[in-house]
């Protein structure tokens, strides 16, 4: 929680006040922070998921209005607002409904900012390829990897066993990291359509480009600590803690 907290702060800096609209916004974390930060600020969050605007709702922020709307869809008139954000939310993009319409809601994005307006995103970091190794400690844990390797949905994971050691892409490694505490069946299916490692930094900022934004700002931020910790007694890793957070700062305007 502490580093989603760093995770934000960092991104609050970024904002600029006036209209602002995080697209993807769930339970209301985010839209909490930028409520309190920016109280002169009309705040916008949007979301498909109608309970979880219900929460929003629940939260009672004086300068926030939920709207149930898909993020695909273009939803507002060009040059709305001074400030958009996707946090954690163009993944599920990319997962549910696939890479064209990540690219159609960064379209949309950018037509809805003003001239001088900033898009913000925060979302999984896609580590470059390479194998890494996984040493399983227990009968369990590399089971839990087979039947990984046979249900992610998203693409297919190769890999190579020898001796309870598996060899793995580093992209499939940490997905599956992602994943292995999942708390019951129900999760675990959700989790098998659904990618966290979709995007590069080349692919991220080849995004931003087409759609004719100017990157200002790119920086890779540390995955939470808990992360490791809650595989620490199953697994051994030849990977060292990685960057596996993306942030970019884009504008509409060079200046
Ligand atoms: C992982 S949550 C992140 C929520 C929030 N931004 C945060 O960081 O706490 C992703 C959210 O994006 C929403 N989402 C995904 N695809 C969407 C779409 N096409 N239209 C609207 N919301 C979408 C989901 O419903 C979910 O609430």
């Amino acid at each position: 929680m502490q580093d989603r907290t760093a995770r934000f702060t960092s991104l609050i800096q970024h904002v600029k006040p006036g209209k602002i609209v995080e697209l993807g916004c769930g339970n209301g974390l985010v839209l909490e922070a930028l409520s309190k930060r920016f109280s002169e600020s009309i705040i916008v969050g949007l979301d498909e998921d109608l309970e979880a605007l219900e929460k929003v709702l629940e939260k009672g922020f004086d300068n926030v209005i939920p709207i149930k709307a898909d993020i695909t869809q273009k939803i507002f008139p060009d040059r709305t607002f001074d400030t958009a954000l996707f946090v954690a939310s163009l993944h599920e993009v990319f997962s549910y409904r696939g890479k064209k319409k990540v690219r159609v809601a960064f379209q949309n994005a950018s037509d809805m900012l003003m001239d001088s307006g900033v898009l913000i995103i925060q979302d999984f970091l896609r580590p470059p390829s390479r194998l890494v190794k996984i040493n399983f400690l227990n009968e369990g844990a590399g089971k839990r990897f087979l039947r990984f390797a046979r249900e992610f949905r998203p693409r297919k994971v190769r890999y190579e066993e020898r001796e309870g050691v598996v060899g793995v892409d580093i992209a499939d490694a940490v997905e599956f990291i992602s994943k292995y505490r999942s708390p019951d069946e129900e999760d675990w299916q959700e989790e098998m359509r659904e990618t966290h490692f979709f995007f590069t930094e080349e692919e991220y900022q080849e995004m931003a480009q087409r759609t004719g934004l100017v990157i200002k700002d790119f920086k890779k931020l540390p995955t939470d600590k808990s992360w490791w910790g809650a595989i620490r007694e199953d697994m051994e890793l030849t990977l060292e803690p990685q960057y596996l957070w993306a942030q970019l700062v884009l504008t509409k305007s060079v200046s």
